[in-house]
């Protein structure tokens, strides 16, 4: 190397130490965000649609469950009417356009599309509701992000077995073949699964997330090899019958907390480590990784765990090679939703079998972050997980397809939430700028308040308030809106906080 070359590679290395951001990111102030960053808001089809049997829907895992078990919410609530989004869509456009977001990313009911779950009856009533909702986005400018499974699975294919049956697999590729056929000339990002790392928790427990199958250990690993399969053989008939036309992009989101040491010893580390491979690791690692499968230490722990147990195979399904090969490399991004982050150590927790048990890791909250519902405000965790998932898998840009914070009902002065929002920002800003991690898009949870799942209303992650006691469900926009909507006009975080991501202070 000489000369100029030389030269160029000093000032590259200087600029390295001081923080100072290189490439495009050289071209913009450190506080900025790249020009194209997607910045946006997130729902869930059952969690804000209600409508729940209009206009010809079928029943879902959501609706059957909490139809016949009311108490299993907080509240006795259920998603029936919720935010009544299938009729009040227009105005959670407006609340985006109030935002400034540029992607709004919500999910498609399967029963509302296909009531059975299968192609028998294709109804029309729904794809055109989502057809509403896709020209209402375009026609103000916000991009549709349509997340295909969402947890709100037919019922009649609950009857199957649900998810741990390998045959889900063929029903989804045709609901996702409707849908890129209905959708796709105007869709152009597209999530396979929501979090299959939560939505297992349905088949570990028996009053957790619906179905509530109770066989922990067994199904909740059983549903990751149809998972990554259907994930998979949705990719590739995208890219094989849809990609040419539509020119979109294909992701899966998933979802993964920080974890931090306890301590500095060599065992909390490992332990820390242990919990990112189950629970983003086990989703992440067939798809992401050059090697493919699921990750060694998972394949270890619970073959070990299934031999003690005096079994004779692993409770964790195999993948062939001629599968690892078929999965690995199937997504255009990494979507990825986090919240929060915890301490962790090694120690013995759950019952036998549970995945909790296999991971062989305790998990505490750290001192001085209190928690919002459940949630600690930790900035700097995000930033340290973008650099995990990038160092693990580099080659994906990464679409942040949730982060948010959890208030009691009917807060609008949402200080706490704009604490988080600046935090986050800010953190994933020096991770982009400062870092290089291909970060190229960002969505709040939750555009509106939601059923919180088995919190019913109880935890609200909204912007907009939404009043739930009233039949008209007003919206109404928390003190957070403007906050973030004036981030996402200028693209910019304020420069004290960037300064700040690393050291923020925890509200108190
Ligand atoms: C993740 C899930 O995707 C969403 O449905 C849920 O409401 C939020 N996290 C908050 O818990």
């Amino acid at each position: 190397m000489q000369g100029a070359a030389l030269l160029a590679a000093a000032l590259a290395a200087l600029s390295v130490l001081q923080g100072v951001p290189r490439g495009a990111a050289a071209q913009r102030a450190v506080n900025q965000f790249p020009d194209d960053f997607y910045f946006g808001a997130s729902t869930a089809s059952y969690q804000i649609e209600g409508a729940w049997d209009e206009d010809g829907k079928g029943e879902s895992i959501w609706d059957h469950m909490l139809h016949t078990q009311p108490n299993l919410t907080a509240d006795g609530n259920n998603g029936d009417v919720a935010a009544d989004s299938y009729h009040k869509y227009k105005e959670d456009v407006q609340a985006l356009v109030g935002l400034n977001a540029n992607v709004y990313r919500f999910s498609l009911s399967w029963p509302r599309i296909l009531p059975t779950g299968d192609t028998d009856n294709i109804n029309q009533a729904g794809i055109d509701h989502y057809n509403d909702v896709i020209d209402e986005l375009l026609a103000n400018g916000i991009q549709p992000m349509m997340t295909l499974y969402h947890w709100d699975l037919p019922q009649e294919l609950q009857k199957l077995g649900g998810w741990p049956n390998i045959v889900l697999a063929d029903y989804f590729v045709e609901y996702a073949r409707i849908a890129f056929e209905n959708f796709g000339d105007r869709v152009k990002l597209w999530l396979t699964f929501n979090e299959p790392d939560i939505f297992s928790i349905g088949y570990a427990t028996a009053n957790g997330l619906a179905p509530g199958a109770n066989s922990s250990g067994i199904a909740d690993y059983l549903m990751a090899k149809t998972i990554m399969l259907a994930h998979a053989r949705v990719y590739k008939l995208y890219d094989e019958q849809f990609r040419e036309a539509q020119q979109g992009r294909v992701g899966i989101t998933l979802d993964c907390d920080w974890y931090e040491p306890l301590t500095n010893s060599t065992e909390d580390a490992d332990a820390a480590e242990r919990q990112l491979q189950f629970q983003l690791g086990m989703y992440a690692h067939p798809i992401f990784s050059d090697s493919g499968d699921f990750p060694e230490v998972v394949k270890q722990r619970v073959a070990a765990n299934s031999e003690a147990e005096g079994r004779t195979r692993s409770r964790l399904p195999t993948l062939s090679q001629e599968e690892i090969d078929f999965i690995k490399g199937t997504a255009d991004f990494m979507g990825l939703n986090h919240y929060s982050t915890s301490l962790a150590t090694s120690g013995l927790k759950g019952s036998i079998p549970s995945k909790d048990y296999d991971t062989g890791v305790i998990t505490s909250a750290i001192e001085g972050y209190p928690t919002g519902e459940g949630m600690t405000d930790v900035p700097w965790g995000l930033r340290k997980l973008l650099n995990w998932v990038h160092e693990k898998y580099p080659g994906y840009q990464i679409f942040i397809t949730e982060n948010g914070f959890a208030d009691p009902p009917g807060v609008l002065n949402d200080t706490g939430r704009i604490h988080y929002h600046r935090g986050y920002l800010s953190a994933v800003l020096r991770a982009i700028n400062e870092d290089d991690v291909p970060v190229i898009g960002y969505s709040v949870w939750a555009l509106i308040d939601t059923l919180e799942w088995m919190s019913g209303y109880t935890r609200k992650f909204g912007l907009y308030n939404v009043d739930f006691d009233d039949p008209e469900r007003p919206r109404t926009a928390k003190a957070s809106v403007s906050v973030l909507g004036q981030i996402y006009q200028s693209k910019e975080v304020p420069l004290q906080d960037f300064e700040d991501a690393d050291t923020m202070p925890p509200v108190l």
